[in-house]
C-alpha cells in the first residue's frame, strides 16, 4: 500500500530495508512510498519514539496521534537544578520559610538613630496585629483603643506588626477581607490611625510581606510617609532606644507554642550575648502574656483581629486586647516594670 513518509520516515525505511535514500530523490519532504504493513507498524513505532524523544525536551511534535501511545513526560532533572540552586543560595531556615509561602525579611540591623522620650518614667500604649482590612478586626475598636491611649496619657504607641490584612494567594483569603487590595487596606489603615496625634512606632508582619514581595508595595512606607505620627522602623523587627534602653519590636515568622510561654522563652533565649534588649514588644502569634526572663521585660502583645475560620481550623485561639505598660528605667536599666491588660470583647 502506498503511504506518505516524511523525508525523516523515509531515512528510518531505508535504514531497515538496507537500500539508498537518494533512489527515492532529494529535496523532497513528502513522498507516497509502497510499503507493508509491518513496515507501517515499525513507522507508527518509529514516530512515537520520535514524540516521546521530543515531549521530553519539551517540544510537540505534529505527528503525535490519538493512536499513538506517548508516555507521560517523565520528571526531568531540570526541577531538581532548581532545587540544588536554592540550596545552595538559602539557609536551612530560610529554606524551611520558603516553602512554607514566607517571604523572606532583609537582615536585622541595630538601629540606635531612633530614640525617643527622656530617661526616666514612661506609660506606652501597645498593640499589634491590627490586621486592618479583615472582616474579622473591627476598625472601631482599634480607634477606640486609640482614645484610651491617649485618655490615659500616654507618651506614644509602639506596634509589632501586621498593620493591614494583607493581600495573599491562599485559597479563600479574599472572602476574609472587609477591604480587599493594597490601596483600600491603605485608606483604611490612613482613616483609622488618623484619629490619634499620639506617635505610633511600628513594624509590619508577613500579612503586608506578601504585597512587599510580590510587587515591593510596602505598606509600612505609605504609611510612614502618609500620616505624620507613624513611624515605620523596618520590616519585621527593629530596636529603638526608649529614655536609656532598648526596646526590640519583633513580628516573627515562627508560630505558635505548645506552652504559651515558650515562644518568648525562646526568643530571648536565642539573643547573643550583649544584643538583649531591655524590654521584648512581639506580635505574628496573637496571644496575649508577659514574661521576666534572662532580665528581659517580654510581651506578647496579643491583636486586634478575632478569631479567623483559617485559625479556628487550625485550632489556634486569638487573644483579643491591648495593653498600656509603665516602666521606669536609668542608665540602660529597667527599674520597674507593670502592664495593663484591656481585653475585647465581640
Ligand atoms: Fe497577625
Amino acid at each position: 500500500m502506498k503511504s506518505r513518509l516524511t523525508r525523516e520516515d523515509l531515512e528510518f525505511l531505508c535504514s531497515v530495508r538496507g537500500t539508498d535514500i537518494n533512489r527515492y530523490g532529494t529535496g523532497i519532504e513528502v513522498h507516497r512510498v509502497d510499503i507493508s504493513p509491518e513496515e507501517k507498524e515499525m513507522i507508527l513505532d518509529f514516530r512515537a519514539d520520535k514524540s516521546r524523544r521530543e515531549l521530553e525536551e519539551g517540544e510537540q511534535t505534529p505527528y503525535t496521534k490519538t493512536s499513538v501511545k506517548v508516555q507521560p513526560k517523565p520528571q526531568t532533572n531540570k526541577k531538581n537544578a532548581l532545587l540544588e540552586k536554592l540550596a545552595e543560595q538559602y539557609t536551612e531556615e530560610e529554606l524551611k520559610a520558603l516553602a512554607k509561602g514566607y517571604g523572606l525579611s532583609a537582615p536585622v540591623e541595630y538601629d540606635d538613630r531612633i530614640k525617643v522620650g527622656k530617661v526616666g518614667r514612661h506609660k506606652i500604649g501597645v498593640f499589634t496585629d491590627t490586621h486592618i482590612g479583615s472582616k474579622y478586626t473591627n476598625s472601631q475598636y482599634i480607634i477606640d483603643a486609640l482614645k484610651k491611649f491617649e485618655d490615659e496619657g500616654c507618651e506614644f504607641i509602639l506596634h509589632a506588626g501586621d498593620v493591614v490584612e494583607g493581600v495573599s494567594s491562599r485559597p479563600g483569603h479574599a472572602f476574609e477581607c472587609s477591604h480587599y487590595g493594597f490601596d483600600a487596606q491603605y485608606k483604611e489603615a490612613v482613616r483609622v490611625f488618623g484619629h490619634t496625634d499620639l506617635n505610633i512606632y511600628f513594624v509590619e508582619g508577613n500579612h503586608s510581606a506578601w504585597a512587599k514581595n510580590a510587587v515591593g508595595a510596602d505598606m509600612g512606607l505609605h504609611l510612614d510617609q502618609t500620616l505624620g505620627n507613624m513611624h515605620y522602623l523596618g520590616h519585621d523587627m527593629a530596636v529603638m532606644k526608649i529614655g536609656s534602653v532598648d526596646v526590640m519590636l519583633w513580628h516573627g515568622l515562627d508560630g505558635n507554642s505548645y506552652a504559651l510561654s515558650y515562644r518568648l522563652q525562646k526568643i530571648i533565649e536565642s539573643f547573643q550575648g550583649g544584643t538583649k534588649p531591655n524590654i521584648l514588644i512581639c506580635g505574628h502569634t496573637h496571644k496575649a502574656i508577659y514574661i521576666f526572663e534572662r532580665n528581659v521585660h517580654a510581651l506578647s502583645a496579643g491583636c486586634m483581629q478575632f478569631q479567623t475560620p483559617f485559625m479556628r481550623g487550625k485550632k489556634i485561639a486569638s487573644h483579643t486586647g491591648y495593653w498600656i505598660i509603665e516602666f521606669e528605667e536609668r542608665n540602660g536599666e529597667v527599674l520597674s516594670f507593670t502592664q495593663t491588660f484591656y481585653p475585647l470583647y465581640k
